[in-house]
Formats: C-alpha cells, sequence, structure tokens
C-alpha cells in the first residue's frame, strides 16, 4: 500500500529571510551575491566578486521572512500544507562557522519558526546547507576544499539535531548537492587557485560533502532516532537527442556524470563502477582515505530528495541544435516541449519518468522537494490570475501520482514555492514562483505586503480534496 503523501511549498533561507546581519548572524557566501545581470556575470568569477562592492546584494532583505514568518506559515497552514521545506542558515547559527558556541538568538529563531509550524500541523522539512556556508570558512579554509570543513560541519549538524530532535523528523544535508562539481563557489564555498583542474576540484569538494553528508546522517540517528535524513540533488532526466546510437550513450554519460554519479555516493555508498574509467580521462585523482569510503558506505541517505523543474536532451558534440537554459545544466532544445520565459523546458511526463528511473535505481523513497514555474508576474486589483501555474503544477502532480500507481515510492511533493522569493540564479525577484505575491522589487523597494494568488486557491482545494479521498 502507498504511503500518504505529504504536500508542501519550499524555500532556502537566504532567499527569503533577509535580517542578514540581525542577531548575531554572521556574513555567508550568499550575502555577498549581487543581483541579477551582475549575479550571472561574476557567479563563475569568485575572487573578483568578494572584492567587489555592489550597490544592492538580494538576500540582504530578500522577503523579509524573518519579519513575516508568523503571517507566511499562516497561510501555509490555510493552504492545508502537511510539510514545509526550509533551510536553516548556518551563519545564524554559528557567524563563522568555526565558533566555539553557537549564537543562542539564532537557535531561538529556529525554535519559533518550528513551533509556529508544528502548531499548524506541518511538517519542518529542514536542510542544513542550501548554497550557503558561512563566509569566513572561505576567507581562512578555502571552503569545502579543505576537509576540516567536514568536522566543523558536524558540529553545526550535532547543535541543530540536539537542539531540534523533538521538532524535525526530516532532515536533508546538502541543496542540489551535485551542482558542487560545477559551482565550485556557489555551492562548495570554494575560490579555484589559478591554473587549477576544475574537473578534479569538483569531485574532491563532492567527496568532502558526501562524506560531510554521512557524518551527518550517523549524528542524526544517534540524536534523534525517529528522524529521517536524506540527500538532495538536482535531477533532470536525459533525453537522447535522436535515436542515433552515439546521443543516447552522450545523454546516458551527461546524466550520470552530472545527476547519478552524486547518487551513487550518498545513497549506494560507494563510487560507481564507471569512476576509474571517468578519473582516468578527465586526469583526476582525488584525496580519498579508506576510513571515509567506510563511513560513505555505513552511513548512506535514508532517502532521495530532488527538485525538478524541466527534462534535457544531449547528444553528440558535432549536432547543431538551439540550445536550451537549464537549472545548472543546459541541453540542446527539445522540439516537442514548451519552454518558461527563462528558457526552462516544461515537461510533466518527465516527472514520472524521472520518478521511475531513481526508484528503479536506487530503492530508497523519494522526495519531490522542489518543482515550480517563475514567472514575470503584476499584481492587478491585489491578486494575480496565474492559470499557467495552475497547469503547469497540476500537471507535474498528476505525473507524481502516476509514478505513485506505478508503485514508486514518493514520500511528498513541495512546490517552489509558497510565497515569492528571491531567484537563486539570476538573484531577481522578476522570476516569481510563489502561490502569494509579494510587493517588493528587484532592488528591494515595496510594502512587502504579501497577495494570494489564484493558484493559492487551486493548492488548497487540491490538497482539501486529497485527504478527503485517503481518509
Ligand atoms: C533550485 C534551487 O536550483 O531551483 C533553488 O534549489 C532555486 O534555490 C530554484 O531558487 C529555482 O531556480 P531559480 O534560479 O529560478 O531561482
Amino acid at each position: 500500500m502507498s504511503r500518504r503523501l505529504l504536500f508542501g511549498v519550499a524555500s532556502a533561507a537566504n532567499q527569503i529571510e533577509g535580517a542578514y546581519n540581525l542577531n548575531g548572524k554572521g556574513l555567508s557566501t550568499a550575502d555577498i551575491l549581487p543581483g541579477a545581470k551582475d549575479r550571472s556575470h561574476y557567479i563563475f568569477k569568485p575572487q573578483e566578486m568578494v572584492e567587489t562592492r555592489f550597490d544592492y546584494y538580494p538576500s540582504h532583505k530578500a522577503v523579509d521572512y524573518y519579519h513575516h514568518f508568523q503571517e507566511d506559515i499562516k497561510l501555509f497552514s490555510e493552504l492545508g500544507l502537511t510539510c514545509y521545506r526550509m533551510s536553516i542558515a548556518w551563519s545564524r547559527i554559528f557567524p563563522n562557522g568555526d565558533d566555539e558556541k553557537a549564537n543562542e538568538e539564532g537557535l531561538k529563531f529556529y525554535d519559533r519558526v518550528f513551533d509556529e509550524c508544528l502548531k499548524h500541523g506541518i511538517e519542518p522539512v529542514v536542510t542544513l546547507s542550501h548554497f550557503e556556508v558561512p563566509l569566513n570558512l572561505v576567507t581562512k579554509y578555502n571552503g569545502w576544499s579543505d576537509k576540516r570543513l567536514i568536522s566543523i560541519f558536524g558540529k553545526y549538524c550535532k547543535t541543530v539535531f540536539n537542539r531540534y530532535k523533538d521538532k524535525v523528523k526530516y532532515w536533508i544535508t546538502f541543496n542540489e548537492v551535485n551542482s558542487v562539481t560545477k559551482l565550485h563557489f556557489h555551492s562548495g564555498a570554494t575560490i579555484p587557485k589559478a591554473g587549477e583542474n576544475l574537473e578534479q576540484l569538483g569531485y574532491q569538494l563532492l567527496h568532502n560533502q558526501a562524506v560531510a553528508s554521512s557524518l551527518a546522517n550517523k549524528l542524526c540517528h544517534e540524536i534523534c532516532p525517529y528522524a529521517k535524513i536524506g540527500c538532495m540533488v538536482q535531477y533532470s532526466p536525459v533525453y537522447p537527442y535522436s535515436s542515433h546510437p552515439e546521443d543516447v550513450l552522450e545523454s546516458n554519460h551527461f546524466e550520470r556524470d552530472r545527476e547519478l554519479f552524486a547518487l551513487d555516493l550518498f545513497v549506494k555508498g560507494r563510487y560507481p563502477f564507471y569512476s576509474k574509467r571517468l578519473f582516468s580521462e578527465k586526469n583526476i585523482s582525488l584525496d580519498i582515505t579508506t576510513e571515509e569510503l567506510e563511513l560513505l558506505s555505513s552511513y548512506p541517505s535514508d532517502f532521495i530528495s530532488f527538485s525538478y523543474y524541466m527534462s534535457l536532451s544531449y547528444g553528440r558534440k558535432e549536432i547543431v541544435a538551439e540550445k536550451t537554459n537549464g537549472n545548472i545544466f543546459s541541453g540542446l532544445k527539445n522540439p516537442h516541449l514548451k519552454s518558461t520565459e527563462w528558457g526552462w523546458q516544461i515537461d510533466p511526463i518527465g516527472l514520472r519518468i524521472a520518478l521511475n528511473k531513481l526508484y528503479e535505481l536506487y530503492e530508497v523513497p523519494l522526495f519531490i522537494v522542489e518543482n515550480g514555474i517563475g514567472v514575470k508576474e503584476q499584481l492587478e486589483n491585489n491578486t494575480v490570475h496565474d492559470l499557467y501555474r495552475i497547469d503547469f503544477l497540476q500537471q507535474h502532480i498528476n505525473q507524481m501520482l502516476e509514478a505513485v500507481e506505478d508503485g514508486v515510492d514518493v514520500i511528498g511533493y513541495c512546490i517552489w514555492s509558497g510565497t515569492d522569493l528571491i531567484s537563486n540564479s539570476t538573484g531577481e525577484m522578476t522570476k516569481r514562483y510563489g502561490l502569494v505575491y509579494i510587493d517588493v522589487d528587484d532592488l528591494g523597494h515595496g510594502s512587502f505586503s504579501r497577495y494570494k494568488k489564484d493558484s493559492f486557491y487551486w493548492y488548497k482545494n487540491f490538497i482539501t480534496d486529497y485527504y478527503k479521498k485517503e481518509l
């Protein structure tokens, strides 16, 4: 018999909270990211980004959830949500990352947030590191390239597990952890050195985070015996551009190297069989110890959580075809799919394919912790008639329910996002994802008032009907 699904919404601390320096919070890597065009320009030039002063930093105010969390969680309760995926800002708890003592004010803030959720019957699903690391860990250690981060992260995990063990049942270690092979600074808090083998660096960061994740799994099971802890990846099934055998081969390799490789480490607890050849072809040699390999195999993830926004298409290098944008990874344009304004290809059936494939390969419960559509929207008469979003979400949920019928074990589904928030890739508010509109623009101007969109009422009705049928 299939389990009762959790339905929720998702967010990340640096994209909603604001209050970047209040009550003892330290600066994080997310707090030095500029907005709009500057973000895409500097994202792969971290050294320059660190040295440049920008006029505006989106995370500093974000959508001021820090002062609106009760109002927002009340809206989530009105929706009938049974879970809420959010993240803890590590630098609210340990302002410098390696502080001896935790910041009590930061701990209290999340106590209040979790209590508010539980009061409304909403299960918190908590990411420990969602694209942010205390900035001091960059300056002092160069981030996740230094293995000392593993025990520093372990201490942070221990602190929050002990503090929230009676409040949180679902933990997630690193957001979209497979992105670290490419986004060394954004996901790995590391500034590459001149002339460094970037592919080697990426896989070393992934290794170090995998070990840290296993350590977190171990600590979580010791401290919170009733909790489950999972890994999180960005996953898009990669289709061959054509039935040409080389397109099939290339698309398989693309998906394996960028997405499944990480899952083998985190879920199977070992390096995939193809890693030897991959590393030798890329001239990669990693620093891996026997103890680390033992930790990986002894403490794998309890579940896989993933973001699903699109499928990708890929093939031979010589194919001349239009390229598409994507969430971290991009591919070739699939002529059968429409795209969003940001060029992300819309593919609801891809979600059913993704769920079936991941379950077939890993046989652990799956949690869709992000799915949604970013759109330019205007407030009209205090609302937004976002029928396109309703259509997008309805179709994706239908495909998820088909996968459940197929026999896939799904824990739940979270819409990205409950309220509008700062876009991760562009740093803009203009790319709106929420069921609730927030009156704030790309430069942080606005009243910060909240307005329900049509999709809010649609999701509320959907959830009510779903649980009625389940009774
Ligand atoms: C995922 C991230 O990549 O996609 C989120 O986990 C992000 O942080 C979401 O916001 C949507 O991407 P974007 O770039 O449109 O905000």
